[in-house]
């Protein structure tokens, strides 16, 4: 089975920090986080980004579309002044940036490919071409996961080492038709959604099982208890605190 960690940070340390920039990735990783998740998102010109939404405004103040706005504008924008003015300046990091990174840090990367909508195939592959050229092969390959399925068969086809993980914030009732189809190796839920029963399905369909977005010690221990194998959380190091 894929083995996945216990703890995983989202959007970096997205309780610490502002999500998917370099400060949060800097954050979890300070706080014994030793993966995490992030958004990726094609800039108009076609650069993946790590960022979450369609448009910038909520975190840059800019109201635009990530996928209209090319990298140079981009650039002129920051991502961090709405989480405090401590983080005012901070830039939004392409991919390759954050694979450095990460590659500093020693974390390994969830890498969730967010397409803005119609751009599901063009965010995979350039996605999958960013990390062939950036990811060492002799380290242990970056998760690929995604709620989009276009995104997920491309992945399959033209980067088949990577190991797959399907998003849902509900498991579809298909959902081991869909693992197979995309030959996934994980499966990543909305944490209210996994009762015993289906924990116990997916786990002894013999698939790595993670929840999100999980902030409060006591869902964690209880999700744990249920036999999710990962919890997925903006506070990687309260969560890992509260667990001990
Ligand atoms: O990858 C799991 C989780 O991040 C999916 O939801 O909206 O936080 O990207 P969202
Ligand atoms: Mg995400």
């Amino acid at each position: 089975m894929f083995p996945l960690p216990r703890i995983m940070g989202h959007r970096g340390a997205a309780a610490n920090a502002p999500e998917n920039t370099l400060i949060s990735l800097r954050r979890a990783a300070e706080q014994g986080a030793e993966w995490v998740e992030f958004d990726i998102m094609l800039s108009g010109d076609g650069v993946p980004m790590l960022f979450h939404d369609d448009n910038l405004k909520r975190i840059t103040g800019r109201d635009a579309m990530m996928a209209e706005t090319p990298l140079a504008e981009l650039r002129e924008l920051e991502a961090g002044a709405w989480f405090g003015p401590e983080f005012a300046g901070e830039p939004i990091p392409t991919f390759e940036e954050a694979l450095a990174l990460l590659l500093d840090l020693g974390l390994r990367p969830n890498v969730e490919l967010k397409p803005s909508p119609g751009h599901d195939a063009q965010t995979a592959h350039a996605a999958i071409e960013v990390i062939r050229r950036c990811w060492p092969a002799r380290r242990p390959p970056p998760l690929i996961s995604s709620f989009s399925r276009q995104a997920l068969e491309i992945a399959a086809h033209h980067a088949p080492q990577l190991p797959r993980g399907l998003i849902a914030r509900r498991p579809p009732h298909d959902w081991i038709k869909v693992l197979r189809l995309f030959k996934c190796s994980t499966i990543h839920a909305g944490d209210r959604w996994l009762s015993q029963r289906i924990v116990q399905k997916i786990k002894h369909a013999g698939y790595g099982l993670a929840a999100f977005t999980v902030n409060d010690p006591h869902r964690a221990r209880l999700l744990l208890e249920r036999g999710v194998d990962c919890l997925i959380t903006d506070a990687p190091g309260a969560i890992a605190e509260a667990l001990r």
